[in-house]
């Protein structure tokens, strides 16, 4: 797969925010700003985090909203970064668009199993760039005691 088209295939529905986004404008002093893969991949992992979360609480537009936000990640980390292997990325998009369907059809279960085997995707993207100590997992505990996570108006 060519690098451009594999791009095109993951900006599908990478990027629901640009309207409310451009309304934020760069400063000509961020012009120049790259964000570090590191820090690329750590708002992945807090997605990757969240997206499970919401998905255990059938937060459905919640997991949606998620699932967008790391797909939109690994899109940054293509664009950005040239040493990405392409192949590597295009194993996402896979699951990802499995994780959209089991999201869509509210179907927590099947949801479960696709987040298992996101997971292996990305630790498989790690140990094939010398990253094997980066070992990501499915989360057992909710960090953000800040969020809701059930759908609003839960009891
Ligand atoms: C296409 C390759 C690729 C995929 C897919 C990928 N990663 Fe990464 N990830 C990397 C690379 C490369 C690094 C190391 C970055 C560096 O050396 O600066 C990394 C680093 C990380 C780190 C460490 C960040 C830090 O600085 O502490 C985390 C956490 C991470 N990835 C999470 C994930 C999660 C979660 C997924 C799956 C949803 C994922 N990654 C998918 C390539 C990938």
């Amino acid at each position: 797969m060519k690098f451009r088209e594999l791009i095109g295939i993951l900006l599908v529905g990478a990027f629901p925010l640009t309207a409310s986004a451009q309304s934020v404008t760069k400063s000509p002093a961020n012009e120049q700003y790259l964000p570090r893969l590191g820090d690329i991949m750590n708002n992945i992992q807090l997605r990757h985090i969240k997206l499970s979360f919401a998905g255990k609480a059938q937060n459905w537009e919640l997991a949606a909203y998620e699932l967008r936000q790391l797909r939109a990640g690994l899109v940054e980390a293509a664009v950005m970064y040239d040493g990405i292997p392409v192949t590597n990325v295009a194993t996402m998009t896979a699951p990802i668009d499995s994780i959209g369907d089991a999201i869509a059809a509210k179907d927590g279960k099947r949801f479960a199993k696709l987040f298992s085997e996101l997971t292996v995707g990305c630790n498989g993207c790690h140990q094939s760039m010398d990253r094997g100590y980066i070992q990501i997992r499915v989360p057992t505990e909710q960090p953000f005691s800040n969020q809701v996570f059930p759908p609003r108006g839960t009891p």
